[in-house]
């Protein structure tokens, strides 16, 4: 069994197959379920539970940690990848009370029919004694959903802060054992739900800046025992930075759009700006959402297909929108045969990027000299835009 410190345990599921997250989102590294058992001298806490699927694993565990009676049940979440396990915890513990915020509880009682006298309701920064270890409750709205919370464990200075801080990558090491690989899936995982709040998140994380915290225990991903790695990656993520970079996402048909972009790209590297291209058929949205998460400029390319954008051009304009990174410009580039409204459909789809729209490049047919050229021009528009904010060197 994995053990944080003595009588706190991971009696989570490790979900080493799982693929996608949403019916949406890749997860190339699998990904984990963590709910974490507490034993105090005088109760026993389970905080979170884990998904459906996986319940079998959870309840296996506990039988493992040998937990006769289950006082609380901590749902910082209501999530079904946290929740989902639940009716069969109070099934199996019927004295259990199930501990949460008033939001939380209503959420659970909609989305899993949870009865109204199962729960007891905790205000922010309200303390819940298990013997000899105390619960206390931190409200963390918007990492990623209104209601999540987190609990700081007073005498351990753990705090367990559910999806805030977590990762999709299942691994059977407890804690983070190398922080380039979890780097990785933080970022994907910052940026594929959080990063639409990260007003929110910064201001929960200059909450949780008040706190001594020694370990950080998220509710998926491994265990941060250096918490400093994690909470300044964070506030890079959230911070207003963005970097001498342009995103590419394009979409060919016939290949007069890729010819563009392979000319574009090739102009910006003379410029010395850092290009990220994606071919959009083929992406990995999650390696695409890494990628916005701080990058100056956004460029799509995209083929006139039904007298609009191709239909992968919108779906990636669309998430980007949903995703709002904090990008400062945005152009679009891109083909048409005899005419229609690609460009116009493209842009009113991103609305939520507060960025500034750059000159675009249209080819009628094949693109041709002129069209070289004011790539070039919007080329150097790019760099001009970046030293103006201060990204190039
Ligand atoms: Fe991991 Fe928002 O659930």
């Amino acid at each position: 069994m994995r053990q944080l410190k003595a009588n706190i345990y991971e009696a989570g599921a490790i979900d080493w197959d799982a693929r996608l997250f949403d019916r949406l989102i890749p997860l190339p590294d699998g990904t984990s379920y963590n709910s974490y058992l507490i034993k105090g001298s005088e109760k026993t806490a389970l905080l979170d539970t884990v998904d459906s699927a996986k319940t079998e694993v959870l309840l296996a565990h506990l039988a493992e940690l040998e937990v006769v009676k289950l006082d609380y049940v901590i749902a910082h979440h209501a999530e079904q990848d946290h929740s989902g396990s639940l009716p069969d915890v109070l099934l199996l513990y019927p004295d259990a009370k199930v501990a949460t915020n008033p939001r939380c509880k209503q959420m659970l009682i909609d989305l899993l029919g949870i009865e109204e006298d199962k729960f007891i309701t905790v205000e922010d920064g309200e303390t819940l004694s298990l013997g000899d270890k105390t619960l206390q409750f931190v409200y963390l709205p918007w990492v990623h959903w209104p209601e999540t919370m987190g609990t700081y464990l007073k005498e351990d200075k753990v705090l367990f802060s559910c999806d805030f801080f977590g990762a999709h990558l299942a691994t059977s090491s407890l804690f983070v054992d190398d922080e380039a690989t979890v780097y990785e899936s933080a970022k994907r995982y910052y940026a594929e739900i959080m990063m639409p709040f990260r007003r929110q998140i910064n201001a929960n994380l200059a909450k949780i800046e008040q706190m001594k915290i020694e370990i950080i225990a998220p509710s998926h991903g491994p265990v941060h025992n250096r918490p400093e790695f994690i909470i300044d990656a964070y506030k890079d993520w959230v911070s207003d930075a963005v970097k001498n970079e342009v995103v590419v996402l394009y979409v060919s048909m016939h290949g007069s759009t890729a010819k563009m972009v392979s000319h574009f790209v090739e102009a910006l590297i003379d410029r010395g700006i850092t290009v990220k291209q994606f071919e959009l058929s083929t992406v990995d949205i999650g390696r695409l959402a890494i990628a916005l998460v701080d990058v100056a400029t956004v460029v799509i390319g995209s083929p006139t297909v039904l007298a609009g954008p191709h239909p992968c051009a919108a779906y990636a304009a669309f998430l980007a929108n949903a995703l709002r990174p904090k990008t400062k410009f945005v152009s679009i580039v891109g083909s048409f045969g005899w005419g229609g409204k690609m460009l116009e459909q493209l842009t009113a789809m991103l609305p939520n990027l507060k960025a500034e729209i750059l000159e675009p490049v249209l080819t009628k047919g094949e693109p041709k000299q002129p069209d070289f050229v004011a790539l070039d021009a919007l080329a150097d528009n790019i760099l001009a835009k970046h030293k103006e904010i201060g990204i190039v060197n």
